[in-house]
C-alpha cells in the first residue's frame, strides 16, 4: 500500500516537474544519409604559446631558474648562502668565446671557511615527489690547482630535506658532470641548495635539475603530466610558439627558430614579453630559454598525433607595443626563416637543416604541411610582407598551405580590410581571433552559416570566453564561458568546409606565474587540472566525426532558438551518428531528434553530459574535476531519440547504425 502510495506520488510530481519545467518540446531532424561538408582531420587543435610560464616553468621539466646566469640580472633566482669577504660568486662574461651563453659563475672558497652555498629558488618553488629519481647536471671546471667538491640538496619550504646528492667536478677544462638521486619526501615548493666544499674555485654554468619522470621518459624533457592533458584532448594540430611570442615587443625579441635548436648550451636566451607586458601580473623573472624549441615543438605534435603549425615572425614587431617593421627591402632574412625552417622539417637528412633535424635525432622528416605568416597582424603594412611570403614560399613550396591572419578582432575596420585584402589575394587559411565575452559566443553561432564559399578556409586560431572582460585579470575559467564556447563551436562545426581549424587560447598558465586568464589548463608545481573550458574542448576533439550532417529545427541551423544550439557528425569509422546539443537557459529542454536516412539507429546510444545548474562552478586544484564530462547509456525508440536537456548543459550523443 505504502509502496503504491509512494510510487502515484512520484509520478505526480514528475509530470508536475515536466510540465513547470520544459518550456516546449522541439523536433529536431538529422538527415543521416546525405554528409553536407567533410570534418578536416585538422578541425580541433591546440595553440602553444609560453605565457603562462607555460614552457619555462611550465611543460619544459627544467626545476631551475636562470640556470646559465643570463637573465638581465645575472643572480635572479639564486641567493648565496653564507658569504664572508673571502668566499664569493664572481659572475664572468666570456662573450668572445661564447657570444650564445657568455656568462658563468665562479665560485671561490677560501682556506678553512665554513661551506658556502647557492640556493636555487626554482619556478615559484621546485615540485619534487617521493620516491621520483632527480638529475642535477652542470658544466663545471675546477680552476687550475683547485679541489672544490659539491653537497646538492633539495629542501622544503619547512626546511625538510628531501633529497640529496654529493658531485666532485673533474680537473681540467669545462666538462658536463651530473648525478641522480631518489627525493625522500615531496615538497610543493623547495629550493635547491649546492654547497661547496675544499679549496679554490669551481666555474658553473648550465646548472640543471630535471625529474625522472619526464613524458617518454626524454631526459631534459617535458613535464608528463601536462603533456598528458594534452594527448588526451587529441588534439589534431599544434599551432606554435604562440601568440605574440612570435612577433616581439620589438624586433630583436621576436621569435627566432634557429637559435632555439641545436646544442641546448648554445639556445641563445632573450626576455619573455609576457614578462612586464600586464602590471598587475608583473613576472619580470620570465625569460624563455628556448629549452623547449622548434625541435621540440615538432616532436611533441608527433608524439600527441598532431600537425605542426608554426608561426613564423613577418618581420613586424608586436602592433600592441613598438609596432617596429622590417622595411621591405629588408625582409630577406625573415623570409629565408620561413624557407630554412619548411627544410628544417621536411628536408633530407643531408640537406642544410636537415642535417640539424637528423643530428637532433630525427632524420625522419617532420612532414609539416602548413606555416603561419604572422601572429596577430593588421593593416596595409601586414599584407604588403604577407605577399612577398606568399610568393616565396609557394615557389619553393607549393604544397605547403599558409596561414595569414586578420589581427585581433573579429570585426571592426582592421578586420574588414585584411579580410578583403586576403581574399583578393586568394589566400588559403585565414587566422581569426575572438576574445569576447560569453554573449557573443552565444550570439555568433551562425557566423559562418551565410559563409561566401568561394573565399578562405578559416583556422579560428584563438578564442575564449572573456567575463566579465576581455583580457581581465578577474576573468574566470567558469561554466558560463565554457558553455558559450560549447555553443559557439556548433557553428564552427557545421561549418566545417569553410572551418578547419580551430584552438582555445592561451593553452596553460600557472597558478602563480600567470598574466593572462581564462586559460585551458591550470598547474602547480606537482598537479594540473583541466577547466570546464577544457573538457568543452575534450568533448568536441574526441566526438569529432569525419562528415557534417544537417541539424535543422523548423528548417533552420539550431543557432540559439530557446537556448538551443547543436551540430551533427557522422564517423565513418566507428560508423557512428555524432549529436552535440547544448541547452544555455535555466530551463530543461525537451528535444526529439529525428534520424532520417536509410540506415536504422542502434536502438541504444552513449549519452555524455557537462552540465551545472550554476554558471559560475569552476574547477580547480582542490576539486580538478567538479566539473567534468559524465556518461550513461540511454534508449532510442525506432528513429527519434527524445532527451531531455538539463538547464545549463552540453550534450555529446554517439548512435551507432544498424545494419
Ligand atoms: O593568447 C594570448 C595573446 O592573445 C596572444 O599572444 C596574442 O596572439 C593574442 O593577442
Amino acid at each position: 500500500m505504502q509502496l503504491r502510495s509512494n510510487f502515484t506520488l512520484t509520478i505526480i510530481c514528475s509530470l508536475l516537474w515536466a510540465t513547470v519545467t520544459f518550456s516546449q518540446e522541439h523536433l529536431i531532424t538529422v538527415n543521416t544519409s546525405k554528409p553536407v561538408a567533410t570534418v578536416q582531420p585538422t578541425m580541433w587543435g591546440i595553440f602553444f604559446e609560453d605565457i603562462n610560464f607555460a614552457a619555462d616553468g611550465g611543460i619544459y621539466a627544467e626545476l631551475v631558474k636562470n640556470r646559465s646566469f643570463e637573465f638581465s640580472k645575472p643572480l635572479m633566482g639564486w641567493k648565496i648562502m653564507k658569504p664572508d669577504t673571502t668566499t664569493g660568486v664572481m659572475i664572468i662574461n666570456q662573450s668572445q668565446t661564447n657570444p650564445n651563453n657568455p656568462r658563468y659563475a665562479r665560485i671561490t672558497l677560501a682556506h678553512g671557511e665554513p661551506s658556502f652555498g647557492l640556493s636555487n629558488e626554482g619556478f615559484r618553488g621546485m615540485g619534487i615527489k617521493k620516491g621520483n629519481s632527480y638529475h642535477f647536471s652542470l658544466l663545471a671546471r675546477q680552476v687550475e690547482g683547485s679541489k672544490v667538491k659539491m653537497r646538492i640538496e633539495l629542501i622544503s619550504s619547512k626546511g625538510e630535506v628531501n633529497g640529496t646528492a654529493n658531485l666532485v667536478p673533474v680537473a681540467g677544462n669545462w666538462k658536463k658532470c651530473d648525478v641522480s638521486f631518489i627525493a625522500t619526501s615531496t615538497a610543493q615548493k623547495a629550493r635547491l641548495n649546492i654547497w661547496f666544499e675544499g679549496e679554490g674555485a669551481l666555474d658553473l654554468d648550465m646548472i640543471s635539475l630535471f625529474p625522472g619522470d619526464t613524458w617518454k621518459n626524454r631526459p631534459g624533457g617535458l613535464r608528463a603530466d601536462l603533456v598528458q592533458l594534452l594527448a588526451d584532448l587529441k588534439p589534431g594540430f599544434v599551432r606554435f610558439p604562440g601568440g605574440c611570442v612570435v612577433e616581439g615587443r620589438e624586433l630583436e625579441t621576436r621569435y627566432q627558430w634557429k637559435k632555439t635548436v641545436g646544442n641546448i648550451d648554445d639556445r641563445k636566451l632573450i626576455v619573455n614579453r609576457w614578462n612586464t607586458e600586464f602590471k598587475h601580473r608583473s613576472t619580470p623573472d620570465y625569460f624563455q630559454t628556448f629549452g623547449m624549441g622548434f625541435f621540440e615543438y615538432f616532436q611533441l605534435a608527433e608524439d600527441i598525433g598532431a600537425e605542426p603549425l608554426p608561426i613564423l615572425s613577418c618581420g613586424m614587431a608586436c602592433q600592441f607595443n613598438t609596432a617596429e617593421v622590417v622595411p621591405l627591402d629588408q625582409l630577406e632574412p625573415y623570409i629565408q626563416d620561413a624557407l630554412d625552417l619548411i627544410e628544417f622539417a621536411n628536408g633530407e637528412p643531408d640537406s642544410k637543416w636537415g642535417k640539424v633535424r637528423t643530428q637532433m635525432g630525427h632524420p625522419a622528416p617532420f612532414n609539416l604541411k602548413m606555416i603561419g605568416v604572422g601572429n596577430e597582424q593588421w593593416g596595409a603594412q601586414y599584407i604588403e610582407r604577407y605577399k612577398i611570403f606568399e610568393k616565396a614560399i609557394h615557389e619553393k613550396y607549393p604544397s605547403v598551405r599558409i596561414v595569414s591572419g586578420t589581427g585581433p578582432s573579429p570585426s571592426g575596420k582592421n578586420f574588414d580590410f585584411a579580410s578583403n585584402e586576403l581574399k583578393n589575394l586568394n589566400a588559403q587559411i585565414v587566422d581569426e581571433h575572438y576574445y569576447m565575452n560569453p554573449e557573443w559566443f552565444l550570439k555568433n553561432a551562425n557566423r559562418y552559416d551565410n559563409y561566401d564559399r568561394n573565399s578562405y578556409k578559416i583556422f579560428a586560431g584563438e578564442y575564449a570566453a572573456h567575463s566579465p572582460k576581455t583580457v581581465q585579470p578577474e576573468n574566470q575559467n567558469n561554466w558560463q564561458s565554457a558553455l558559450a564556447e560549447a555553443a559557439f563551436m556548433t557553428g564552427l562545426e557545421r561549418n566545417a568546409d569553410v572551418v578547419q581549424l580551430c584552438s582555445y587560447a592561451p593553452l596553460f598558465a600557472h597558478i602563480d606565474g600567470w598574466q593572462w586568464a581564462p586559460d585551458l589548463i591550470w598547474f602547480d608545481n606537482l598537479n594540473a587540472f583541466g577547466t570546464v573550458n577544457y573538457y568543452v574542448q575534450k568533448m568536441y576533439s574526441n566526438n569529432k566525426g569525419t562528415e557534417v550532417l544537417s541539424m535543422l529545427l523548423a528548417n533552420k541551423p539550431v543557432t540559439g532558438q530557446d537556448g538551443l544550439y547543436s551540430s551533427a557528425t557522422f564517423d565513418r569509422h566507428s560508423d557512428e551518428i555524432i549529436l552535440k546539443l547544448i541547452n544555455s537557459g535555466a530551463q530543461a529542454q525537451s528535444v526529439n531528434v529525428r534520424m532520417e536516412g536509410s540506415k536504422k539507429p542502434a536502438n541504444k546510444a552513449k549519452l555524455t553530459v557537462l552540465k551545472s545548474d550554476d554558471l559560475t562552478t569552476s574547477n580547480s586544484l582542490e576539486h580538478p574535476t567538479r566539473l567534468c564530462p559524465v556518461e550513461q547509456e540511454i534508449t532510442i525508440n525506432g528513429k527519434i531519440l527524445n532527451q531531455v536537456l538539463a538547464p545549463y548543459s552540453f550534450s555529446v550523443i554517439r548512435i551507432k547504425q544498424q545494419h
